[in-house]
């Protein structure tokens, strides 16, 4: 079973502080990058294509969460060239086909994310992957209060059981880490737990490590 990644969310109201985040030292920690939803919203698509040329050779994610207008949105975030793109689950399968068109459309090998995040179905994981889309991020909101639950965690079982490629996200800090032992998690996304510690270097290390302890190298 190969580690998960780690995966810093730059959740940051602006670019600036965004940027600040990464050159605590956390850049040369984390395995992936993410544009969060909130920075992307708060100054823009920009922000994708700068991190990119920042960083031109880091997995880079943008977090978007398409829920529709695949072809339009689709183009428009990915313009700053993401490795990772995501769309939220409550999107028409039409929706998730419009964005992979523009990946092809564009020759790029950008890999689409389903965020889990409300009502979606094993019939429709199945759907996805019939079509080509087999990455999926399971999504504790950060609005509910108390961390993951067993229900939570027995759904990431059954997603990776079906094949699925499974990230995890929301409220994720080092103590929570090892609630995923024994799944084959491929990316562990950390946000605030990372950006809002004292030493955000020496916290993305701390739980690349407890990574490393408990999935291997
Ligand atoms: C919000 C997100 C966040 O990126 C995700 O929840 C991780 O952030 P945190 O670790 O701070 O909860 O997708 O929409």
């Amino acid at each position: 079973m190969n580690r998960p990644l780690l995966q810093i969310a730059l959740d940051n109201l602006s670019l600036d502080d965004a940027i600040a985040s990464l050159k605590t030292g956390v850049d040369e920690v984390v395995d992936i990058i993410e544009c969060g939803t909130i920075l992307i919203g708060s100054e823009g698509r920009k922000v994708i294509g700068i991190v990119r040329d920042m960083y031109p050779d880091k997995i880079l994610c943008a977090d978007f969460k398409i829920a529709d207008s695949g072809s339009v949105m689709g183009a428009m975030i990915l313009e700053g060239r993401p490795d990772l793109m995501t769309v939220i689950c409550s999107a028409h399968i039409s929706t998730m086909l419009a964005v992979k068109k523009e990946i092809e459309k564009r020759n790029m090998d950008t890999q689409i994310q389903v965020e889990l995040y409300g009502h979606y179905t094993m019939d429709d994981v199945r759907l996805w992957k019939e079509n080509g889309i087999d990455q999926v991020i399971l999504h504790h909101s950060r609005d509910i209060k108390g961390g993951w639950n067993e229900e939570e965690i027995s759904q990431g079982r059954k997603l990776c059981c079906a094949g699925m490629n499974v990230t995890v996200t929301g409220s994720i800090g080092f103590d929570d880490i090892r609630l995923f032992e024994g799944l084959p998690i491929y990316c562990i996304i950390a946000g605030r737990s990372i950006r809002d510690a004292k030493d955000p270097k020496a916290e993305a290390q701390r739980m690349k490590d407890e990574i490393i302890r408990i999935w291997g190298e």
